[in-house]
């Protein structure tokens, strides 16, 4: 990928496509993005998402052999607000604490649409938490319009025979 910035003298950052050599730096990003999730949990399905033929990896690459940040991009059939189909969705999307607000998080969504485009998608789409005003924020940023807003329900259906089992 192409995207590169040197806002900071100590940093050069250069966006480029996943590698397999990335995969512990990658781990550790997704760890820090979804805590509550187990590591286990997020390995599978991060070897799930690299298995997609419709599916890729951008990682920001701080030069030193380390990873910066990443975003998972892949194809969606539907996404709320778009009126084309696939459209490129934004999966998982993250920078780390010290490189954050240079830039660096645009730069990962712009390789991420560079691949959709590629594939000849028209539209991309993405989704945040509710509270998660940076993330509000950067995808205003980086031209995303907000569509709609969610709260998402469930409920147990109890075990075969209806009993409650959580
Ligand atoms: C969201 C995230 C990936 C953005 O990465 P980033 O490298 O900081 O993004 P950018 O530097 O490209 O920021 C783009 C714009 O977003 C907005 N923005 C970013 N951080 C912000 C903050 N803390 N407060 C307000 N606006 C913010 C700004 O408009 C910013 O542009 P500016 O710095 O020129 O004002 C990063 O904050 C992050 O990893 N957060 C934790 C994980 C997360 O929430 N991921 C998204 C899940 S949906």
């Amino acid at each position: 990928m192409t995207a590169e910035r040197a806002d900071d003298a100590r940093i050069l950052v250069r966006t480029r496509e996943y590698r397999d050599s990335d995969w512990a730096d990658w781990l550790l990003m997704s760890i820090s993005l979804f805590p509550s999730y187990p590591a286990d949990d997020l390995a599978a399905g991060m070897i799930e998402h690299r298995a997609r033929e419709d599916a890729a990896v951008f990682v920001a690459d701080r030069g030193d052999d380390s990873l910066a940040g990443f975003v998972e991009v892949g194809a969606r059939r539907y996404a709320d607000g778009c009126a084309t189909s696939p459209v490129g969705y934004i999966e998982a999307w993250y920078v780390d604490a010290d490189v954050r607000r240079r830039g660096i998080g645009r730069a990962l969504l712009a390789a991420a649409e560079d691949w959709a485009r590629a594939r000849g998608y028209r539209e991309m789409a993405s989704d945040a938490t509710l509270e998660n005003a940076v993330s509000h924020a950067a995808h205003a940023h980086a031209g995303y319009e907000e569509v709609d807003r969610v709260v998402q329900f469930r409920k147990s259906l109890g075990d075969a025979d209806g009993r409650e089992g959580g």
